[in-house]
């Protein structure tokens, strides 16, 4: 069992916690049983079950219908041991096939991966399978489906692999999941991904958000990230960061008017693990009043660096720590790019009398906003090796045959080819973006470095986001074997063909 004077974070949500290792029963916290009686004459043992389900849920006084995992919004915060193993079964009682994806898990178990065609047959209504996998790295993760638009609806949960030996001090820790929302509340993600496929971007848009007071700057002091400059226009509505239009934006499952709390005292060390589970939105993320201590990107350790804000594609992660100051609670806020609105949560500080601001109150917008350009990989492995690599196009386009369809390295996933790569051959995977629209490029098995001009190793990612008209080149030596999917975590261009199959053998 996990330190829970460490894990505290908030008691109300559900957590499963699965360290006990292959065999062992899991623990289950909040009234969950685990390994509960199924259906099925006799369910293969496992340490956790997930029941992806239609379901109906309450975000701030409205209920929703929507499919989740187990009934909640997010599913159940998964916990799990580095270099432990475990088996997760999955029932689908949905109506439709799904799968489950471990986001940013360098798992060596390919058929863990959850690619539905690719890794696995999808898991039919009624069926269950079981995912059995040790994950190697510590850190913050997600899991959601990869099935469809159903990512869009409520099928995403954190993952959170505990170090077998922590080295990061902190008194506390909190998970915060943003995400993008729309589901029964502005029809379905299938419909949405219909209305694009039918009529093309410009009809699947709302307007560009309100631009806040000053812009930002980069973190390094010098010249503003490509990333920095595209937050920058999103919120002068001058760049299109998304193509649909999500009424709520959500941190744990909760919108602004009734936000998740975290509750921490002045003065401790608070690990701050953010999650960004969107289908559609890029966020800049920020704590007032205070600055952010980035340790980790993508669950993987950087050399820490101090900013006021961080720009989050989708899928990506980031881990901060922060010293909770000042009088009253202060407000997390994620400001969607190019749309409106806003996704907020509290910290509220133990014995003090004064409010937390009003979630539609005023913000002040941070001054330093960082994105990968401001990081420096610890150096907890290897780097990556120089000298002869190959590279290899994958620029980002839209294909022009239908209105909504896009395309990695010239073709789109329906019948494209599978990229072969050697069993520990280095690569290089240059995405050219040649489009007005950002796209958040994820690797599965693997974690690439980008390449960099000048000092400093960059640091290890798993997604990485590639602003309009922008090329990223990432560096990568292929020591998994297996099946993976290459794609875009926008769900929608993910859907509409960008994504790639990648072959190491
Ligand atoms: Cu989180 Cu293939 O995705
Ligand atoms: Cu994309």
């Amino acid at each position: 069992m996990q330190s829970n004077e460490r894990t505290e974070g908030n008691l109300t949500r559900r957590r499963f916690i699965a360290a006990g290792g292959a065999g062992a029963a899991g623990l289950a916290i909040g009234g969950w049983a685990l390994g509960r009686a199924t259906a099925s004459s006799e369910p293969t043992r496992a340490d956790l079950v997930l029941r992806p389900r239609p379901s109906e849920v309450e975000i701030g006084g409205r209920r929703v219908a929507t499919w989740t995992y187990d009934g909640g919004l997010p599913g159940p915060e998964v916990r799990l041991r580095q270099g432990r193993p475990v088996r997760i079964r999955v029932d689908n009682d949905l109506p439709e096939p799904t799968t489950v994806h471990w986001h940013g898990i360098r798992l060596r178990e390919n058929d863990a991966d959850g690619v539905p065609g690719l890794t696995q047959e999808a898991i039919e209504p009624g069926g269950s399978y079981l995912y059995e996998f040790t994950p190697p790295d510590a850190g913050t993760f997600f899991f959601h489906s990869h099935a469809g638009m159903q990512l869009d609806r409520g099928l995403y949960a954190p993952l959170i692999v505990e170090a077998a030996n922590e080295t990061l001090d902190y008194d506390r820790e909190a998970v915060l999941v943003l995400d993008d929302w729309l589901d029964g509340v502005r029809g379905t993600p299938d419909e949405q991904l219909e209305t694009l496929r039918s009529e093309g971007m410009a009809h699947g848009m709302g307007s560009p958000s309100p631009a806040p007071g000053e812009p930002f700057g980069a973190v390094g002091g010098g010249r503003a990230s490509s990333g920095v400059a595209m937050a920058n226009l999103a919120l002068a509505g001058g760049v299109d960061a998304g193509d649909v239009d999500h009424p709520l934006h959500l941190v744990n499952g909760r919108p602004p008017e009734a936000p998740f709390q975290v509750d921490v005292r002045r003065g401790e060390r608070v690990r701050l693990r953010f999650v960004n589970a969107a289908a559609d939105t890029i966020y800049a993320v920020f704590v007032e009043g205070h600055e952010l201590r980035v340790t980790h990107a993508d669950g993987l350790a950087v050399e820490p660096v101090t900013t006021d804000a961080l720009l989050m594609g989708m899928a990506e992660r980031f881990d901060a720590l922060i010293e909770p100051r000042g009088e009253g609670g202060a407000r997390i806020i994620a400001v969607p790019l190019g749309k409106e609105g806003r996704a907020v949560a509290n910290l509220r500080l133990a014995d003090s009398r004064a409010r937390t601001p009003a979630p539609d109150a005023p913000v002040r917008p941070p001054r330093r906003l960082l994105t990968h350009a401001d990081l420096t990989g610890a150096e907890m492995e290897e780097a990556t090796p120089r000298g002869e690599r190959r590279t290899i196009d994958m620029s980002l386009a839209m294909d022009m045959s239908e209105p909504y369809l896009w395309s990695i390295g010239g073709q789109t996933m329906e019948g494209s080819d599978e990229v072969q790569i050697a069993r520990d051959e280095p690569v290089r995977f240059v995405f050219a973006n040649r489009t007005m629209m950002p796209h958040p490029m994820h690797l599965h098995g693997h974690s690439f470095r980008p390449v960099r001009r000048g000092e400093g190793l960059a640091p290890l990612k798993d997604t990485i986001l590639v602003t309009p008209m922008e090329t990223v080149a990432v560096d990568w030596t292929a020591d998994n074997p297996g099946d993976w999917a290459l794609h875009c975590h926008n769900g929608y261009h993910h859907e509409a063909g960008m994504m790639r199959h990648i072959k190491v053998a």
